[in-house]
């Protein structure tokens, strides 16, 4: 299956399944919104619980907070927004198609990586057991080459975002001979930087006075509350300050489903620590967000780690955390050395001291910062894409199932009488009564078993309860387990404990 196919399906089993809709769909919807439907936002819920309980209540030393989306205007030319958060733009004069001159340049490189993806899969079909990848990839001249020119090409591109040569940006990607997917032509514009934050008024105030901004990152609303967290909680560094929260970018290109979108939500966590530390601790929490994607079992081999090129305006180290999506390696989430950046500007902008005094070295500083920064509508699309799976099961029947973390699965249970009577539809609303305060379940009483089961299967419920009539003498049921489909009989009194230790989120954390 392509690429372009993968992502398609899971388009279509997000929409006729309840997980996600097009944004206002009956006026045509519109471009890069989405609506989270009803097994949607139980999945995106149960996302945002296990990051808020590693986060804040596995952390005796993280809180968590909500702030407001708008802020005072001047937090944004503090904090270089108004400036700096811009992407380079260019436009095809053929196809007036617009582009982010970053991202054609990035398109062409994954293009080189593919046909290196392809060369050692050559090797292998060649070689078969005795192939040894790594020095194949570190001998092999094909290879070398088109590393040298990845390499070459980032240089460049480096080069010459540092210098904002944005001359230089155009004529590397003329020099690549990039052209436009829709029109195939190379008649480019210049490129020029694009402001992505969004503006509106406030209240009465018209004209520039009144100008305030959709937040572009939660980070800055942590960042201005860092002293009343700090005293309200009489927090020590090094601590931390979480938060979940809607965040609004003008993106120029919004495409591939929920990845890229013009409104979204990030799961932020800004961690306050002595300046001169901040190396440790941004080892520290790279190994510590790795542990948490490690634990969900989407496979190690999906994840990746990718040093940023270009710093951006406030960090002195970055890397970002990429997953294996539908449309190759993107990145998932940031982690970014910030230095001191943010507190020392808000200082300047405010007039307000924002230091800490340590009471041990009775020193007063600006503390460093060290963030992670996961997108959780990424993180959606991470969890759903490695999630669908289409399988033909012995006999040759087909099922499509979400292989979703069970502690993640929207349902957790489905409870199925066998039958429409006899008592039995009784029995299992009961059954259904005894899980429900903990775990959203769901009832389901049409159509055989089987049609049932898939269902289930198509929506990611990890356990299927069936209630016969067995049951009404011996107060067990049939429990059905979604992956292995394997069936053992439980008692009644057990089942709440057999789904806990299955479903629950202590499973993540064992
Ligand atoms: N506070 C730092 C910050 O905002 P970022 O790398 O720009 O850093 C962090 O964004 C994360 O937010 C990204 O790794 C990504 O998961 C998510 N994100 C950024 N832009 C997004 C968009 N347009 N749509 C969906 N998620 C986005």
């Amino acid at each position: 299956m392509s690429q372009e196919d993968g992502l398609k399906k899971i388009i279509s089993h997000a929409k006729e399944y309840g997980f996600v809709f097009p944004s206002s769909e009956i006026y045509d919807g519109l471009s890069a919104a989405y609506d989270y439907g009803q097994l949607g936002s139980e999945l995106k819920n149960n996302i945002k619980n296990y990051w808020w309980t590693s986060m804040v209540r596995m952390n005796d030393n993280i809180v968590g907070i909500d702030a407001a989306i708008f802020m005072h205007p001047t937090t944004w030319k503090a904090s270089g927004h108004v400036d700096a958060f811009n992407d380079p733009l260019i436009d095809n004069k053929d196809s007036n198609k617009r582009y982010r001159a970053d991202v054609l340049i990035e398109d062409h490189i994954a293009k080189i990586d593919k046909k290196i993806d392809k060369d050692v899969a050559k090797g292998f079909k060649r070689f078969g057991d005795d192939f040894n990848e790594a020095e194949f990839r570190a001998t092999n001249p094909n290879v070398l080459r088109r590393q040298a020119s990845i390499d070459e090409i980032n240089r460049k591109f480096k080069e010459a975002m540092n210098d904002d040569n944005l001359a230089a940006v155009k004529a590397l990607i003329e020099e690549l001979g990039i052209v436009c997917p829709i029109s195939g032509s190379k008649n480019w514009t210049d490129v020029r930087q694009f402001n992505l934050m969004f503006n509106t008024e406030l209240g009465a105030v018209s004209g520039d006075a009144g100008i305030i901004y959709l937040r572009p990152e939660t980070a800055q609303g942590i960042f201005v509350n860092y002293l009343n967290v700090q005293k309200s909680g009489r927090m020590k560094i090094p601590f931390g300050i979480a938060q979940i929260g809607k965040a609004f970018r003008n993106e120029i290109i919004a495409r591939q489903f929920i990845f890229r979108m013009r409104e979204f939500e990030q799961m932020e966590m800004q961690f306050f620590i002595k300046p001169g530390t901040q190396t440790e601790w941004y080892e520290h929490w790279k190994e510590e967000r790795k542990k948490w994607h490690s634990a969900l079992g989407l496979g190690d081999e999906n994840y990746r780690f990718h040093d940023h090129i270009k710093l951006a305006h406030y960090a002195d180290a970055a890397c970002d955390i990429e997953f294996n999506f539908p449309m190759g390696f993107k990145e998932l989430e940031g982690i970014h050395s910030r230095t001191d950046f943010d507190l020392k500007s808000h200082e300047e902008f405010s007039g307000k001291k924002l230091r800490y005094f340590d009471p041990e070295s009775k020193e007063s500083y600006v503390p460093y910062v060290v963030e992670t920064s996961i997108g959780l509508d990424r993180m959606f699309l991470a969890v759903l894409s490695s999630a669908y799976t289409e399988e033909t099961l012995e006999g040759g029947n087909e099922r499509t199932v979400l292989r979703i973390p069970p502690a993640l699965a929207p349902v957790k249970v489905a409870v199925l009488p066998l039958i429409k009577k006899d008592g039995l539809p009784e029995k299992a609303k009961e059954i259904l009564k005894s899980i429900r305060l903990k775990h959203n379940v769901q009832y389901d009483e049409k159509d055989a078993i089987g049609r049932r089961y898939r269902r289930q299967d198509a929506i990611g419920t990890p356990l299927c309860i069936t209630v016969d009539h067995d049951t009404l003498n011996d107060d067990a049921v049939t429990v059905r387990e979604r992956d292995g489909m394997t069936q053992e009989r439980i008692a009644i009194v057990d089942l709440p404990a057999y789904v806990e230790a299955r479903v629950g989120l202590e499973t993540l954390f064992s």
